[in-house]
């Protein structure tokens, strides 16, 4: 079997928005029957939350919108780059740390989480952390959107593959 194309989302803590970014993939992933073809992780550029279940905001908002986020929380380090075909990171602070980790030649594989978004395109996914929960749906609508471009561009690959199975 062809092997699976591996993606990593990064944020800062791990706890609010790379979690809900991981379990959204993994929901439209699933709902495309496309589970054969990837898997997903995500982790944090912070050492901060290491072992923790995501923010309770996080988890509540994800199931007021239909998605379930098993997780717990691990910083990004430097195997990641070699591990993961992409790395979706959801700001510019995220991009900068993120490249100070990757070898030279691994810089193209970390792309801005709403370089395809249909609404503020290459714009950060802003932390909600220390908001109040509008935050949180905001965010919610954010990595949904961007997120059903970001599969579709992953999926273009996989057209002719699917043909030859
Ligand atoms: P996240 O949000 O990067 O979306 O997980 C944050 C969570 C925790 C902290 C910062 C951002 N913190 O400073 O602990």
């Amino acid at each position: 079997m062809q092997k699976k194309t591996r993606v990593l989302f990064v944020c800062l803590g791990n706890i609010c928005r790379s979690p809900l970014a991981e379990a959204i993939f993994k929901h439209k992933i699933k709902e495309r029957k496309l589970e054969n073809f990837f898997e997903a992780e995500s982790c944090g550029t912070a050492n901060y939350h290491i072992g923790e279940t995501p923010d309770p905001r996080t988890i509540r908002n994800a199931l007021k919108n239909g998605i379930t986020i098993n997780h717990l929380g691990r910083q990004l380090c430097t195997a990641d780059f070699d591990e993961f075909d992409y790395i979706y990171v959801m700001d510019k602070s995220n991009h900068a740390n993120a490249l100070r980790l990757a070898k030279e030649n691994q810089h193209t594989k970390v792309i801005m989480m709403r370089a395809f978004d249909t609404i503020g395109k290459g714009e950060d996914v802003p932390d909600p952390w220390s908001g109040g929960e509008e935050g949180f749906q905001e965010v919610f609508k954010i990595l949904d959107r961007s997120m059903d471009q970001l599969v579709n561009k992953l999926s273009e690959g996989l057209t002719l593959a699917r043909q030859v199975l």
